[in-house]
């Protein structure tokens, strides 16, 4: 069975003084989701935006609303983020002591559940969330900046990945965050991701070059492959 691919523009690259703009903008050029990440100098080096700034371009989009959450403790803020208008929270497995109770509180709230899972990290911690989620996220940098560069050794951690969501049975998503262009994406569709995020490649060019460079990570065929080829 062949997957559509999903991209996901992070607005991390977005002009943030023209925000409603920038959503509208990449829904027109083709984008799937909104990935809009969450960062708190603490969980990783780096500050962005919060639910106030979510609940301004929520009006702005009727795509999906993809929010990742970099920060430490993250209980606190899942309530804000779903009033806020997030269709799909993911966090953090290596961000809280109780990632099953965050899961099952996300899916409470109404919205899918994500887990994330760092460079460092081994695909084993899913064995006992799998179950329970609606995405696994494989992040291809470390987190907390846009424009790094993509971690060739995580093709083999989204292969296992794919192999783990498989077996379940269930449609849960893949998602590669970090490094995503038109060179990296199809190494990320091979190894079995379906769902790609990308904010320096999406927004380069500016608003005339959106759609081009949103066509291009999709690549021709616009699927999966039924087998994902393994990373070399
Ligand atoms: C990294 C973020 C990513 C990142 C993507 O901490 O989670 O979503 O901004 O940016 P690019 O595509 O520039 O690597
Ligand atoms: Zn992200």
């Amino acid at each position: 069975m062949s997957r559509p691919i999903l991209i996901a523009p992070s607005i991390l690259s977005a002009d943030f003084a023209r925000l409603g703009d920038e959503v509208r903008a990449i829904g027109a050029a083709g984008a799937d989701w909104v990935h809009f990440d969450v960062m708190d100098g603490h969980f990783v080096p780096n500050i962005s935006i919060g639910p106030g700034v979510l609940k301004a371009i929520r009006p702005h989009t009727t795509l999906p609303i993809d929010v990742h959450l970099m920060i430490a403790p993250v209980d606190v803020y899942l309530d804000a983020f779903a009033q806020a208008g997030a269709d799909r929270i993911s966090v953090h497995v290596e961000a809280g002591p109780h990632i099953h109770r965050t899961v099952q509180r996300i899916r409470d709230l109404g919205c899918k559940a994500g887990v994330v899972l760092n460079p460092g990290t081994p695909a084993k911690m899913l064995d006992y969330l799998i179950d329970d989620v609606d995405m696994v996220v494989v992040m291809s940098v470390n987190p907390g900046f846009g424009g790094q560069s993509f971690i060739t050794s995580q093709l083999r951690k989204i292969e296992a990945v794919r192999r783990m969501i498989d077996k379940t049975g269930r449609e849960i998503h893949l998602q590669v965050d970090g490094g995503i262009d038109a060179e990296t994406a199809p190494l990320a569709i091979a190894a079995g991701a379906d769902v790609l995020v990308a904010g320096t490649a999406t927004f380069r060019g500016g608003p005339g070059a959106y759609a081009g460079n949103i066509a291009a990570m999709r690549g021709p065929v616009g699927v999966a492959p039924a087998e994902p080829t393994p990373a070399a």
